[in-house]
């Protein structure tokens, strides 16, 4: 099991915890075994009443590790479907627990695309939003085609999405997928907050209205398998292969 991802319980609250300062909270397969292990082990579970995802002070994460995705290849559709990451998109698909994100510093591809399966975001003001899946040559993930152009219009998702704009806490919060900003340092401080403010409101009220808000959960892994079978082609394509290259590699020169 990995020490890069601590899970804890705090009041009714489990914490999911990012700890890989030294990769920027890079993602591995084994992180997302971890984190949807978390998730899943908490549906069934009374005594958890909300859920939080943090990366702790500085950091949230920087997305997929590069270099995995670089030794991965191309993915057949199976072979994508069955990924850790995949998985760790249902885990967020089929939640039933409010989820709250703690963001302080960057946030970079499902970094920022786990946000819209969140259901309270709050960002420091050196939060940084990106997903330069194009960059990468890569295409969305995460239902992120689906729920970033529901949230904030298409217009601002192409920009992101497409063109890798990225946004800062202040565009998000406008944008509406962050609730609010808060001083560098203080996210889980405040997210602890909101938990204790969830946790105190009935849990089965609380739960048959958060299925109502949120889109359904098939819905979502219909739209995670259709983008999870092209980005597993795409991870052998000739620009993604260069795009991890060019970053694995750029220290060397
Ligand atoms: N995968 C693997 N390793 C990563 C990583 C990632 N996504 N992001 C950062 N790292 C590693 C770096 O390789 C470096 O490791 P090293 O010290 O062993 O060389 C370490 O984390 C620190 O990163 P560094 O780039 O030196 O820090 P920085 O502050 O200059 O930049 C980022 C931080 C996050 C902006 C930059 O690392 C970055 O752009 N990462 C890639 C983000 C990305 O494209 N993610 C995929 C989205 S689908």
């Amino acid at each position: 099991m990995t020490d890069h991802v601590i899970v804890t319980e705090e009041g009714g609250a489990r914490v999911i915890k990012l700890r890989r300062p030294e990769k920027k909270n890079a993602l591995t397969q084994a992180m997302y075994r971890r984190m949807s292990d978390a998730i899943d082990t908490a549906q069934n579970n009374p005594d958890i009443r909300c859920l939080m995802i943090t990366g702790g002070s500085g950091v949230f994460t920087s997305g997929n590790d590069l270099e995995e995705f670089l030794q991965a290849g191309a993915l057949s559709s199976e072979a994508a479907r069955a990924s850790d990451m995949t998985k760790f998109l249902y885990s967020l698909a089929h939640n039933t627990k409010p989820i709250i994100a703690a963001v302080d510093g960057v946030a970079i591809g499902i970094g920022t695309t786990m946000l819209f399966h969140c259901d309270y975001v709050l960002a420091s003001t050196t939060a940084l939003f990106s997903t330069p899946f194009m960059q990468l040559g890569l295409v969305p993930e995460g239902a992120s085609s689906l729920l970033m152009p529901a949230t904030m219009g298409h217009q601002r998702a192409f920009a992101m999405l497409v063109m890798g704009r990225t946004m800062t806490a202040d565009e998000a919060h406008v944008a509406g997928f962050v609730n609010a900003v808060v001083s560098p340092g203080h996210t889980e401080v405040e997210a602890h907050k909101v938990a204790r403010e969830l946790c105190r409101l009935p849990a089965e009220a609380v739960a048959i209205s958060r299925k109502l808000l949120r889109t359904p959960p098939d819905e979502l892994t219909r739209r995670i398998d259709q983008e999870a079978h092209i980005f597993g082609e795409r991870m052998g394509s000739k620009e993604a292969i260069a795009a991890f290259k060019a970053f694995v590699d750029r220290k060397k020169h």
